[in-house]
């Protein structure tokens, strides 16, 4: 491929930046709240059908737009768009806590979605995750302590950990959701204890709790009272939660050559408090593509752990978060980054990164999709490629090879490629085919059949890539959360 020049790079950030504050960044009374998810295609000329809610603010897709923000110093928005989120916050009965996967202004008021119009009634539980470990985020980097021990972000804090932290029927601390419940919002079999979800829970624990405690520890004790009483018993099963998960994710999902041997040569039938097999696992649901997949050093967390039906799919931001958030270990993240390597033409390709592995395909496509036209094999969330997730995968990278230098991985040269390699992948096609949402097919060469264009997180995703390559690498910080050392109340 034709390396761009450093003018056209510049022309191409610059035009980039445009699109994000120009026409993504969506005004409200003055004040930008959020961006819309694409631009609307009355301007631009391309025919689909209707826009659909593409116009809304997607808290998902305004991820990487207020992380971009954060590293570009816009601080007023990233809070703006915190506070409108938490305004938004349901205090219904039955979804109390819930924040919306969407929201959009109708004469200037917002309106959410929290999934009573999304297509299939899918509900968000992600939205709601990501909320705290923005706000820890934006804490961390602006020092905003004010905003964080301010009454209404405390009480957000609590009625978000009331939803999670209750008695439920099940005792294992994975967040139990049905079909649909984040980026891959579709019937996918991503119901029960999928990766995304469990990483996000770790995080938005460890964000919830480390806010928590600077509002307790700035508040002397003779402040004692039922809201600080709720706060310290939160914080106190916030952190023991975290802590469990974390053990669990590294038993019941990390696998590599070694684990799947001995996956291999369990029993099953087993009953009993100590048993090897707690899920009752029958090697027939071990796939004989994780071989080749693993090779002798890869290693990653699988897609999900239910009774029986463990999903050994590879998903590829869950196990960028699981890294970034370091619910795997340093040796661990080497293993993760070797896997990608490995199977760079299948996760890299024509166009990086591949949302999935393998796709659902014929009878399985049929079954569990439902027969989604949307979601062929090689298509949008069953296998297509998604620009908007390099960055996490950068990000990772990035932040691993600086902690960890003593660990250090042995190819960087192979990475420092592929990392060039995938931002020229940028520089040249993202414009050439409009900022596209998604790209299709085995390679990633073709423009999803149903992509919509000009998409935020396509465009943030970019600016990320290109500010943590080219302008500061260190900010690959921006996300790490306390370490579980500090999460303990004075
Ligand atoms: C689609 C995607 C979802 C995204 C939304 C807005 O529904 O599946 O992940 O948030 O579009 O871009």
């Amino acid at each position: 491929m034709t390396k761009i020049n450093n003018i056209k790079e510049q022309n191409i950030v610059d035009l980039a930046k445009s699109l994000l504050f120009e026409k993504l960044l969506v005004r409200l009374d003055g004040q930008f709240v959020g961006a819309s998810a694409a631009i609307s295609k009355k301007s631009h000329n391309f025919h689909l059908d209707k826009d659909l809610n593409y116009g809304e603010i997607f808290i998902r897709d305004n991820v990487p737009v207020m992380i971009y923000l954060l590293v570009d110093g816009k601080y007023e928005i990233v809070r703006h768009f915190l506070d409108s989120c938490l305004q938004l916050q349901s205090i219904e009965f039955q979804t109390r806590g819930i924040f919306p996967t969407s929201f959009t202004d109708v004469d200037n008021h917002l309106i959410a979605d929290y999934g009573q119009k999304a297509i299939g009634r899918v509900c968000s539980v992600d939205a709601t995750l990501w909320w705290p470990i923005l706000a820890y985020i934006y804490v961390q980097r602006t020092g905003d302590e004010v905003w964080a021990i301010k009454k209404e972000v405390q009480i957000g804090l609590q009625r978000f950990l009331e939803l999670i932290l209750h008695p439920q029927f099940r005792d294992s601390p994975t967040l139990y959701v049905p079909d649909g419940a984040f980026m891959i919002d579709r019937p996918m079999d991503v119901w029960g204890n999928p990766l995304e979800i469990q990483t996000l829970l770790y995080a938005s624990l460890s964000g919830a709790a480390s806010l928590i405690k600077m509002d307790l520890e700035q508040k002397d004790s003779t402040q004692s009272n039922d809201f600080t009483e709720i706060q310290r018993h939160q914080f106190n099963y916030a952190t023991a939660w975290l802590k469990r998960l974390r053990r669990y994710l590294l038993t019941h999902y990390w696998v590599n050559n070694q684990t799947i041997q001995v996956l291999r040569r369990r029993p099953t039938e087993e009953y009993g408090a100590s048993i090897a097999n707690e899920y009752n696992i029958q090697i027939e649901t071990i796939p004989h593509w994780l071989q080749d997949w693993l090779g002798d050093n890869g290693g990653y967390l699988i897609g999900n752990i239910r009774t029986g039906r463990p999903d050994f799919r590879f998903f590829t931001l869950g196990n960028c978060l699981g890294a970034i958030f370091d619910i795997i270990s340093p040796l661990q993240q080497r293993s993760l980054f070797a896997l990608f390597l490995r199977n760079r033409r299948s996760l890299f390709a024509q166009m990086p990164l591949r949302i999935c592995h393998p796709p659902l395909e014929s009878k399985d496509w049929r079954l569990i999709t439902g027969f989604d036209r949307k979601n062929l094999p090689w298509c949008y969330h069953n296998g297509g490629h998604w620009p908007c997730l390099l960055w996490f995968f950068v990000l990772a990278l990035l932040r691993y090879q600086n902690h960890c230098d003593g660990l250090s991985i042995n190819v960087s040269d192979s990475f420092e490629e592929l990392l060039e390699e995938s931002y020229q992948v940028f520089l040249v096609r993202l414009p050439q085919q409009q900022w596209a949402e998604y790209f299709d097919g085995p390679t990633g060469i073709w423009i999803g059949q149903q992509a919509r264009v000009y998409q935020a997180w396509t465009i943030a995703g970019f600016l990320l890539v290109h500010h943590l390559l080219k302008v500061n690498p260190s900010d690959s910080s921006i996300m790490d959360l306390p370490k579980l050392s500090a999460l303990k109340l004075n």
